[in-house]
């Protein structure tokens, strides 16, 4: 058996602990380094999860001969720098959802992986999850005829605080780069890159959008309808409906379980738990792509995540949401 991935962490907060987590468990991949900006916060994160080596800053742990990829946590306002950081140190990545900021960033990630020939991948977990393979699966086969539209939404309700990534414009907060990011990237699962979109947004007190309701137009007149925040709770449910049924899937980010409805028939139903904690599939696909020799993954290739970072600039820019970085 080849030697298993080894793997090091960049920034180790809450995230950071479900992916290693999923790491640990999978035979084929091994955590061998975390770094931090702090170098306690980087010993402490090691200590938890049995990780040999812990460095109190990113450039040393890029440095790290030993690391063959990278898991960038950060938040989303260091994806772009940190992953470059990573790549032009000839690290695969795998580099948290969004992507970047914007679609500059995204390029600047994309070149710079192409330049140094190495792996990078935006971490959407949720497209490597069975029942979303199951789905996409469907949709292949034409199960539903033809897809023409799609209904879907992710808003939950943080607690106030200000200062979080969540709602701190310094940080790129806000619900369309937090969530909205699930909810695109699945209608562009569905239909592609989105020829035109166009919505509203309620940017609350600190500047970001609390909540977001947006139309997206594909090719051949194909619809999808969207809503994201991070202050009004919502079912989190995507609804794909073609002209001979629909899917309705359940909590679609995390897709425990997926049912297709066609007139005169039964419902069929897909239903399938994580083996470990949902962060496994997308690391097996890196694992894959890193085995073949790949520097994108097929399944969701840089293009994609450009195409949806570039639906997300044109949304801010109609609701003059330019973070404090971008001016
Ligand atoms: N796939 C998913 O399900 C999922 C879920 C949640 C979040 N995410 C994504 O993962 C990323 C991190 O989210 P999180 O919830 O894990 O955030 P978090 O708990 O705040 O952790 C982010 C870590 O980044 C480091 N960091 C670097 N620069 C920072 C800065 N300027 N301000 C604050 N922290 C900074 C910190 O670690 P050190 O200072 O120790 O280096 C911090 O612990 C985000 O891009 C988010 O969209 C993905």
């Amino acid at each position: 058996m080849s030697r298993p991935i080894r793997w090091g962490i960049l920034a180790p907060g809450k995230i950071a602990k479900k992916f290693a987590e999923a790491v640990r468990a999978l035979p084929d991949g091994e955590l061998v380094a975390v770094g931090s900006r702090a170098a306690e916060r980087a010993a402490e994160f090691a200590a938890a999860h049995g990780i040999p080596r812990a460095y109190g800053s990113y450039v040393e742990l890029a440095a790290d001969p030993d690391v063959q990829a990278v898991y960038v946590a950060s938040p989303h306002v260091g994806h772009a720098d940190h992953a470059c950081l990573c790549l032009e140190a000839g690290k695969a990545v795998l580099c948290e959802k969004p992507m970047s900021v914007n679609a500059a960033g995204v390029r600047r990630m994309r070149d710079c992986a192409r330049a140094n020939g190495r792996f990078l991948m935006e971490a959407m977990w949720t497209r490597f999850l069975p029942v979303t393979a199951g789905v996409r699966r469907w949709l292949a086969e034409g199960v539903i005829g033809e897809p023409r539209a799609a209904i879907i939404d992710f808003g939950f309700r943080c607690g106030w605080n200000p200062a979080s990534r969540l709602l701190n414009p310094e940080l790129a907060g806000g619900g369309l780069l937090d969530v909205g990011v699930y909810t695109l990237g699945y209608a562009a699962m569905v239909f592609g890159p989105a020829e035109e979109a166009t919505g509203f947004a309620h940017l609350g007190e600190t500047g970001v959008d609390e909540q977001a309701s947006m139309s997206l137009r594909y090719p051949g007149g194909k619809l999808a309808s969207i809503f994201c925040s991070v202050r009004t709770s919502t079912p989190h449910t995507a609804r794909i409906c073609g002209t001979e049924g629909s899917i309705f899937v359940e909590h679609f980010w995390n897709a425990p379980k997926a049912i297709l409805t066609r007139p005169g028939k039964e419902p069929e139903i897909l239903e399938q738990a994580h083996e470990i904690n949902g962060f496994e599939y997308e690391i097996r696909e890196v694992h894959r792509c890193l085995a073949a020799g790949l520097i994108e993954s097929p399944d969701l290739p840089v293009a994609e995540s450009l195409a949806t970072a570039e639906t997300m600039d044109q949304l801010r820019a109609q609701w003059q949401l330019v973070f404090p970085m971008e001016r």
